[in-house]
């Protein structure tokens, strides 16, 4: 994974329906080739395969389940989003928490498979934890920030600065990302003072009246 990092998750917005992640992620790729940043974009699950194939843009999956492709009516396997054109996926958000075991079989199927995953954690222990899994990379966000428009960067600094530091005492092959409430450059800015390597939002641009501007704002935070 490329880094610094912007990840764009649009989860299950009104504004990230088909018509809205094709804009979106289109918006995504105007501003990496603009910019230079690395820039990577989870659709709605429904919409992977679509905007994958129809957008040149790193694109990551929400979620995966911990199955092995089978009988197993409404998940979805890092098989199919690997054919689906992701490059990696996104384990255990706070809006899809997982068991350890489970997270532990995804990232471990997910390098036999090339594909990258950032775990997301909620605090520093669990961050240690996921951590000793050695994903591509974890990203710290606090539940009670997500979606709140107070970036994660400011109001919790210790939290990222104390993330950083466990991974690194763990593996310094992991890469410390840190979400919630991020949405402007001096959040961004911020976040790599902290230590970390990027970002990982969804609010600040899915629901932005000009996802764009705020976007070149965000990279500008890494420039
Ligand atoms: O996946 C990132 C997300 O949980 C952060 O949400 O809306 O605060 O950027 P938001």
């Amino acid at each position: 994974m490329k880094t610094p990092v912007i990840i764009v998750n649009s989860k299950a917005y009104k504004e990230s329906t088909l018509s809205g992640d094709l804009k979106l992620a289109n918006i995504c790729k105007e501003v990496a080739e603009e910019t230079g940043v690395n820039i990577i974009y989870a659709p709605q699950q429904v919409n992977l395969a679509y905007i994958a194939k129809s957008v040149n843009i790193p694109c990551f999956a929400q979620h995966v389940d911990a199955i092995n492709p089978g009988s197993y009516t409404g998940h979805v396997s890092l098989l199919s989003i690997k054919e689906a054109g992701a490059l990696g996926t996104l384990v255990n958000h706070s809006e899809k928490p997982m068991l350890i075991k489970d997270i532990d079989f995804i990232v471990s199927k997910a390098k036999e498979m090339d594909l990258e995953t950032v775990v997301c954690t909620n605090n520093v222990s669990v961050t240690s934890s996921v951590a000793a899994l050695e994903p591509t990379a974890i990203a710290v966000e606090p539940p009670e920030l997500i979606g709140s428009g107070i970036p994660v960067s400011k109001a919790k600094p210790e939290i990222v600065e104390k993330s950083v530091e466990a991974v690194k005492k763990i593996s310094d092959k992991v890469i410390v990302l840190c979400g919630a409430g991020i949405s402007k450059g001096e959040d961004v800015k911020k976040a790599i003072e902290l230590g970390t390597e990027g970002v990982l939002l969804a609010s600040g641009v899915v629901k932005a009246k000009n996802p764009k501007e705020v976007l070149l704002d965000l990279a500008s935070g890494i420039l």
